[in-house]
């Protein structure tokens, strides 16, 4: 098993961070503000809390990796537009838990204008927030709103001390995530690094694959290599499907033995630096792909390998995923699995009974990313720097109508794929998808 380390991507730089900052500003009204608050730690029990992760936007707009943080951005002030509030240093405290960077530290390495400790909140938030109207902040997030009642209460006291206090709310995550939406050149190098993680950790696993390992043992390499290449884990739950439990979508006990005879369906991808991998690859658990079950590969494949090709500017995902299943019901129809015309077919949604989720989704610092799918009404035109995912699929019943060999097959073949000026980008190609090529690789050496 190879152990070399592939080379690390560069950070975003402070001074992209503070891109994003001025470009959300300059769409605001000059008496608003921007809050948006960091994630914050949740207990699992007693002393111990889950493992923590950061907010998208409010990392996307910071940097800053701490809980209990709160950003506020005022447009057009004197002194700085980017304040940060922080947990305030606690030496006892951070003995236990770690080094905090405090108001100072944030100041010196997150190029922000000015930052206070949570201590000073409530006293300095309202001074912030005194005669900026409208405030933008994340609609659903009770706590932050919290906070803008407290300063609007403070600032309705001193009204006839001439303070203004905000009269309007409105969403702030409609715009992150339409900035979220295309991806800088130092986005994708990430990008590249977690796809190029991933696909190294799929490897791992197809090597390692064999009949009377357990699911687990699969799960256990893919999340090996994960962290061995710095990754700070999965950036959603592992799927290891054997056999039929490939057609459980959201399958992820991990728990069984893989049989002679199993395909195994992995759906695992390595988030670095917050951005995500999702690849999904399916392949023999005794190194070899049964006839039925290549010809079923190899029709996923087809449509998998089309959708790829298609992506590129202009095009939508409606008609990336209408090509999907045109291809996949042709091919179920050739194979005997659906009956009758095509289009009958395609427009009874028949197929559904093989092929129920969607081809693509947007990927990014989330694996389901943020963005609109659909704009006034029609499917969105892909335009460069986006990133999707093209994973069609074929999942058999095992019912009695179904031939014996293809009865509870479960197939799924996933790429991430950048939009670039004149095309695309597949970032996942690390891994192979043939069969051919997945069978050499499995009986290597
Ligand atoms: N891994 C989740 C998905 O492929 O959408
Ligand atoms: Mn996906
Ligand atoms: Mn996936």
């Amino acid at each position: 098993m190879s152990n070399d380390r592939l080379p690390r991507p560069a950070p975003i730089s402070l001074a992209e961070y503070r891109q994003r900052r001025d470009r959300l500003m300059t769409a605001l009204p000059a008496d608003s503000a921007v809050l948006v608050s960091s994630a914050s730690l949740v207990t699992r029990s007693r002393d111990s809390d889950y493992p923590f992760r950061q907010n998208s936007d409010f990392h996307y707009l910071t940097g800053f990796p701490e809980p209990e943080a709160l950003l506020v951005l005022l447009p057009g002030r004197e002194g700085g537009e980017t304040v940060l509030f922080c947990q305030d240093r606690d030496p006892a405290q951070e003995a236990w838990t770690g080094r905090r960077y405090g108001a100072d530290g944030a100041l010196a390495s997150f190029g922000i204008d000015e930052a206070f400790e949570n201590a000073e909140r409530d006293t300095r938030l309202p001074e912030l927030l005194d005669g900026r109207h409208t405030i933008y902040l994340p609609l659903d997030d009770s706590q932050t709103r919290a906070w803008v009642d407290l300063c609007r209460t403070r600032l309705l006291a001193a009204q006839r001390r001439g303070a203004i206090a905000p009269d309007g709310y409105h969403d702030v995550c409609g715009l992150i995530h339409e900035q979220r939406m295309i991806k800088s050149e130092a986005e994708l190098a990430l990008m590249r690094h977690a796809a190029a993680v991933s696909a190294r950790a799929h490897c791992r696993a197809m090597r390692t694959a064999r009949p009377g390992l357990h699911e687990y043992h699969l799960q256990a390499e893919l999340e090996h290599e994960f962290l061995w290449q710095g990754a700070s884990g999965p950036a959603y739950d592992t799927i290891v499907g054997s056999g039929a439990n490939a057609c459980v979508l959201h399958y992820i006990e991990n728990a069984d033995c893989l049989g002679e005879g199993d395909l195994i369906l992995i759906d695992a991808g390595a988030e670095f630096d917050l951005y995500a991998g999702d690849i999904t690859r399916t392949f023999p658990a005794g190194g070899h792909f049964s006839d039925a079950q290549r010809t079923l590969y190899d029709v996923v494949l087809h449509a998998q390998q089309r959708a790829v090709d298609a992506v590129r500017p202009d095009v939508t995902l409606a008609d990336i995923h209408a090509g999907v299943v045109r291809d996949l019901t042709a091919g179920l129809i050739e194979l005997g699995l659906l009956s009758g015309d095509l289009q009958t077919c395609i427009d009874d949604e028949s197929y559904r009974r093989f092929y129920l989720h969607s081809t693509s989704h947007w990927l990014g610092l989330d694996v389901h990313d943020v963005g609109r799918y659909r704009i006034a009404g029609e499917s969105r035109r892909l335009a460069p720097g986006m990133v999707l995912t093209v994973e069609p699929g074929l999942y058999v019943p095992d019912a009695e109508d179904i031939p014996e060999p293809y009865r509870g097959i479960g197939i799924r073949i996933e790429d991430d794929v950048a939009v670039t000026a004149d095309g695309r980008e597949v970032l996942t190609d690390g891994v192979p998808k043939r069969t051919a090529e997945i069978e050499a690789l499995m009986n290597d050496g």
